[in-house]
C-alpha cells in the first residue's frame, strides 16, 4: 500500500517512516509526485489545517494521504502564535525574527507556560479525514538556549526537564514532542488499517 506523506520536508518523512515501521507500506513524499499542487494553509485550527492538506492531496493524487500540522500556543498571548506560528514575524518563515517577536511579547511577563501541539490527520483517497493530537507542555525561557532542532525550540523547555528542545537530542525530543506523541497515536489508531491494505475508512 501506498501512504502519500502531504510534505515535502525529507527529515519529517523519514522521522514519520521510522515511527510507523511497517512492512510493505511504501511512504512517498509530496516531494515525489510531479506537478503535485501546495496546499495553502489558511484553516484557523491545526485540525482544519491537517484535514484540508490531507483531504485535497488524497483526492489529488487517488492515494492514501498522511499530513499534520503543528504549533506553539502561548497562554499569556491568548495561545498565540498558534497556526501563524511559522509565519509569527511574517513572511517568509523567518526562525530567529519568530523568536525574538516571542521574546518581545513576553518581555515583564510572569506567565511563561506554553504548549507546542501537533495534529496529524489521515485521508482515504475519497477525501473521508479521521484526526490525532499531540500535545507537549512547557515554558518559555528568556534567552536563546542550543543549536539542536529548528523554529521555537532554543526558547522551549518542557515540563519536568531543565534543557530546552534545542539543548536536547533528536531522540529524546521526539519522545516527548508533540509530534512524537501524535505520530505514536496515528500509529496505534491506524497501523492496522493501513497494514490491512483497506481500500477506505468504513
Ligand atoms: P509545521 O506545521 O510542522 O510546519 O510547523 C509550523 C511552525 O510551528 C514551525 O515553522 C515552527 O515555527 C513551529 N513548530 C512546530 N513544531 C515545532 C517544533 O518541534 N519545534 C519548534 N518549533 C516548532
Amino acid at each position: 500500500m501506498k501512504i502519500l506523506i502531504a510534505s515535502r520536508n525529507a527529515h519529517k518523512i523519514q522521522e514519520i517512516r521510522e515511527i510507523f515501521d511497517l512492512p510493505g507500506v511504501e511512504w512517498v513524499s509530496a516531494a515525489d509526485v510531479p506537478g503535485l499542487h501546495d496546499v495553502e494553509e489558511d484553516g484557523d485550527t491545526f485540525e482544519a489545517n491537517a484535514i484540508k492538506k490531507a483531504t485535497e492531496l488524497a483526492r489529488a493524487t487517488g492515494l492514501w494521504a498522511l499530513a499534520d500540522d503543528s504549533g506553539l500556543e502561548v497562554a499569556a498571548l491568548g495561545n498565540a502564535p498558534g497556526v501563524y506560528s511559522a509565519r509569527y514575524a511574517g513572511e517568509p518563515c523567518d526562525h530567529a525574527r519568530n523568536n525574538a517577536k516571542l521574546l518581545r511579547e513576553l518581555d515583564g511577563q510572569r506567565d511563561r507556560s506554553a504548549r507546542f501541539r501537533c495534529v496529524a490527520a489521515l485521508s482515504d483517497p475519497a477525501g473521508r479525514a479521521e484526526t490525532v493530537s499531540g500535545s507537549c507542555p512547557g515554558r518559555i525561557i528568556e534567552r536563546l538556549r542550543g543549536t539542536e532542532g529548528f523554529g521555537y525550540d532554543p526558547l522551549f523547555v518542557p515540563d519536568g526537564f531543565e534543557q530546552t528542545f534545542a539543548e536536547m537530542g533528536a531522540e529524546q525530543k521526539n519522545r516527548l514532542s508533540h509530534r512524537g506523541r501524535a505520530m505514536s497515536r496515528a500509529k496505534d489508531k491506524w497501523g492496522g488499517l493501513i497494514a490491512s491494505n483497506a481500500g477506505g475508512f468504513a
